[in-house]
């Protein structure tokens, strides 16, 4: 969930590392810090709060000392806490040795950090924090201190004893302009420069500097110099490896006109669709999903008779909007699981089970877990993700890319409809290699899914003033409730989580015939009652419960078809969606729902793009 980024090079190591933090801050903002290699040591620099907080720092330090800008190495670490509260103690770096001479920052969790704090502790190392990361620092003190080893050498042995999942990177003040680094389950890229080179936690901390990444991979420790970098097994052997080149842009992760990023990604969408729908189908309708899936695999699907779906959160959502696709389109029954429950749950399948595996940033603990369960019955694993070359597309036999481009908010939207549109995808593939559609409903289908992006655009065009006027009904209420029947119910339960996460108003969704059987009691005018309608039976359906509410003195904000006059009826602000088939109604239904969720937080004054105790990427359980 922390974010680490190195340095080496030029004298611009600090402006590189803030710069790096600020790209990786979605990973948490409970503290941040750097380690910087001085020619007399290592200067530890750290605050409380977001990076801004250290911003300031770093700037009146460097008022007060030029050399400070002239730095050529260094680490920074930005904080999701888990061991110890957000205080300067446990933000990283953490510092080990004589006089703070190796400095540690680590994204992770040491399982035997207890075990081994007690052992260090007995040999005389003095713990100045509560997290578990400081018995790094201090293990690899202890290898260079009392063994003589290198960097290298220390973390190797360190790696060897220490548990659970990490991404370290050090630094030393014996080795001056030397970052090594290590990872075993959390993610570590390596960014390749000229005269210089870097480290992170993702790419896109680095998209200002290059395009050009070596993937560390478990068991490796990397070793950077301006010169070069050096990949190699913890006992010492060489590792050659290609770099990749990745094509998302600098500008993804720049803010450009927009106030806020989740502003920005929600107006990405369009156009984050048309790249995920993109060389995936004809216009005539027809999908073809050739390029991305192994042949092998595709033949493999027409065996298939189950599908399970794994995800947490918003991807678990994505999974229920596709299992109806699914289950209509392919008559395979779908089970879709929250991936933290399907871990431990000794689940069931064989080789005839498709299990999409859903994480937009491929690093999510619980879903890769849940995938090791699922390849134990010999599942055949997809994985539809946003992150190329993340820990999920290694796992995974198959990879469904969505290319929705980094996303920086921390509530997720453009990767959330992008997830959606690969569903359907993968739907309309699988239906048309189990042949129980007609090609001409499947095309029907088809050719509406490539014009979505259009339809999604109409829908953020509809969508503006009428959330924000919606968003006033919210001003005064203490709670909300989300209702939707069939495909709009997952639209429901995505929508309640958009506004619970970024305004934190305590907000449900439930399917709106189980109103009834609780929830009503929650009804008045202190809850707002978001209805979710769509087309069809189920419509009529929900637009009585939605009726039932009204009676009670609830609020009600129906999210309806374009022009549903009944809709009119019963509200007197109504968030249009255009018209589309009914299986894709969640793509342009949840568009309404983000801005409105949007601009109640806004309208409490609340940072959409970092809500409180959140991280965007979820890398311990
Ligand atoms: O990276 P993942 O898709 O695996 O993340 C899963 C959830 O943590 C994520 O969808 C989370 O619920 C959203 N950021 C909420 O908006």
């Amino acid at each position: 969930m922390c974010g680490i980024v190195g340095y080496v090079g030029r004298e611009r190591c600090v402006e590189v590392l803030m710069e790096g933090l600020k790209n990786l801050e979605y990973r948490g903002y409970d503290s941040a810090g750097l380690a910087l290699q001085l020619e007399d040591g290592i200067e530890p620099l750290k605050r409380v709060g977001p990076l801004v907080n250290l911003a300031g720092a770093v700037g009146d330090l460097g008022g007060r000392n030029g050399d400070f800008f002239r730095v050529r190495a260094g680490v920074g670490h930005t904080r999701w806490a888990t061991h110890g509260r957000p205080n300067e103690a446990n933000a990283h770096p953490l510092l080990g040795g004589e006089g703070g001479r190796v400095a540690v920052v680590h994204n992770g969790i040491i399982e035997n950090h207890a075990r081994l704090r007690r052992e260090l502790e007995a040999r005389g190392r003095v713990f100045r924090s509560e997290t578990d990361t400081e018995v790094i620092a201090h293990l690899l003190a202890e290898r260079i201190e009392e063994h003589g080893e290198s960097l290298r050498e220390a973390l190797a042995c360190c790696v060897r004893q220490i548990e659970g999942s990490f991404a370290v990177a050090a630094v030393s003040a014996e080795e001056p302009e030397t970052i090594v680094a290590a990872r075993h389950q959390s993610p570590l890229v390596v960014g390749l420069g000229e005269g210089e080179n870097f480290l992170a936690s993702a790419v896109q901390a680095l998209l200002t500097e290059t395009r050009r990444f070596l993937v560390v991979e478990n068991g490796e420790i990397v070793e950077l110099s301006a010169e070069g970098v050096a990949v190699s097994t913890l006992d010492g052997e060489e590792v050659r490896r290609g770099a990749c080149e990745v094509d998302w842009d600098a500008e993804a992760v720049e803010l450009g006109v927009y106030e806020d990023y989740m502003l920005k990604e929600i107006h990405e969408q369009p156009a984050a669709l048309r790249k995920t729908l993109e060389g995936r189908i004809t216009t005539e309708g027809e999908v073809d999903l050739s390029a991305d899936l192994p042949e092998p695999f595709i033949e493999g699907l027409r065996e298939i008779e189950r599908v399970v779906v794994l995800g947490c959160g918003t991807a678990y959502h994505a999974g229920l909007v596709g299992k109806h696709a699914l289950e209509k389109l392919c008559r395979v029954p779908v089970e879709v699981a929250v991936s933290s429950e399907y871990r431990y749950r000794e689940p069931i399948g064989d080789g005839k089970t498709l299990v999409v595996a859903i994480s937009q940033s491929g690093e999510t603990t619980d879903t890769l877990a849940a995938v090791e369960a699922a390849r134990e019955y010999g599942g055949r694993v997809l994985a539809v993700t946003n992150t190329r070359g993340s820990l999920i597309t290694r796992e995974a036999e198959a990879v469904l890319l969505t290319k929705a481009g980094p996303e920086v908010g921390v509530a997720a939207t453009k990767t959330f409809t992008t997830q959606l549109a690969a569903l359907k995808l993968l739907a309309l593939q699988l239906a048309h290699l189990k042949g129980l559609r007609s090609a001409e409903e499947l095309l029907e289908i088809g050719e509406a899914l490539r014009l979505v992006p259009e339809k999604v655009e109409h829908a953020i065009e509809l969508s503006g003033d009428a959330t924000r006027t919606a968003a006033q009904a919210f001003e005064a209420a203490r709670c909300a409730l989300y209702l939707g029947r069939g495909v709009s119910y997952p639209v429901a339960l995505e929508g309640a989580l958009k506004l619970k996460e970024i305004s934190y108003l305590p907000a449900e969704g439930y399917p709106a015939g189980e109103m009834k059987h609780g929830p009503i009691a929650l009804i008045d005018e202190s809850c707002p009652v978001v209805a979710v309608l769509g087309e069809g039976l189920l419509r009529e359906k929900t637009l009585s419960n939605v009726q039932e509410t009204a009676a009670r003195g609830g609020r009600i904000v129906p999210v309806a078809v374009e022009g549903d006059a009944s809709a009119s009826e019963v509200a007197d602000h109504v968030l249009w969606a255009p018209e589309v088939p009914e299986l894709l109604w969640p793509l342009v239904a949840s568009v309404p729902l983000q801005l409105l969720a949007y601009h109640v937080a806004k309208g409490r004054g609340l940072d959409v793009d970092k809500p409180r105790n959140l991280a965007k990427s979820v890398t311990v359980e």
